[in-house]
């Protein structure tokens, strides 16, 4: 049986079916594993898609002094970089990806579901300013109705971006559907692509509510 998720379907989606990330993925999803070890997961989880999600990062050349030579080597031009976060279980991704692109600038978004329509609501937003064309990777660990989603990728179009990427844990079809309908070229990375939303706007088989079990708030 083929126990791996569907790899990539188009140029703007990518599932990262990386071993290691698949493996942190499945105990995160089991309901006994405790708060701080989903936490850990999900930092550790994210350092590795970090590494999937940088993959094009520009490089440039810096002069640089070995204990033998001189030799000009690659480093990451991460200045017009922006993390964004989309509170409050985004920051749970942002902890691992910063700590692997530590130079990289940081927003936040915050937006919650009315429990009653599912609409998102916007309650905060803080932005870096004076960047020229950002760089933006948006994280969320779940990307479910969409909702939320589409609602913070609106807002940051008024940025300028010279480009955006979304970062998520776990999709469905109909979030993957509702976000390339409204911004199509966002590219999304996620480590899985599950059956389907349920009626309360979960994903199934899904792993819950990302942040109650992130600050364990159940
Ligand atoms: N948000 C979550 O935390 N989990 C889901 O399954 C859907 C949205």
């Amino acid at each position: 049986m083929n126990v791996l998720p569907p790899s990539s379907t188009s140029d703007q989606l990518f599932v990262i079916s990386h071993p290691l990330v698949q493996h942190k993925l499945t105990l995160m999803r089991k309901k006994e594993t405790s708060n701080s070890d989903f936490r850990r997961l999900l930092f550790e989880l994210s350092q590795l898609m970090a590494y999937e999600i940088t993959r094009d990062t520009p490089l440039q050349l810096e002069s640089i002094q070995t204990p033998l030579e001189s030799l000009s080597s690659p480093i990451i031009d991460a200045k017009k970089m922006v993390l964004v976060s989309i509170l409050r279980a985004g920051n749970g991704i942002l902890d691992g990806v910063l700590s692997i692109v530590p130079t990289a600038r940081v927003g936040h978004i915050g937006l919650y579901r009315d429990p009653k329509t599912l609409n998102a609501i916007e309650y905060y937003y803080k932005m870096p300013t004076q960047l020229y064309k950002p760089d933006l990777i948006v994280v969320d660990p779940m990307l479910a109705t969409g909702h939320t989603a589409v609602a913070a990728l609106n807002r940051l179009k008024a940025l300028n971006p010279g480009s955006i990427k979304f970062l998520c844990l776990i999709t469905c079809p109909e979030g993957i559907h509702a976000l390339h309908s409204a911004h199509p070229d966002v590219k999304i990375y996620t480590a899985c692509i599950d059956r389907e939303l349920s009626d309360h706007g979960y994903i199934l088989p899904g792993l819950g509510d990302a942040g109650d079990r992130i600050y364990g708030t159940q």
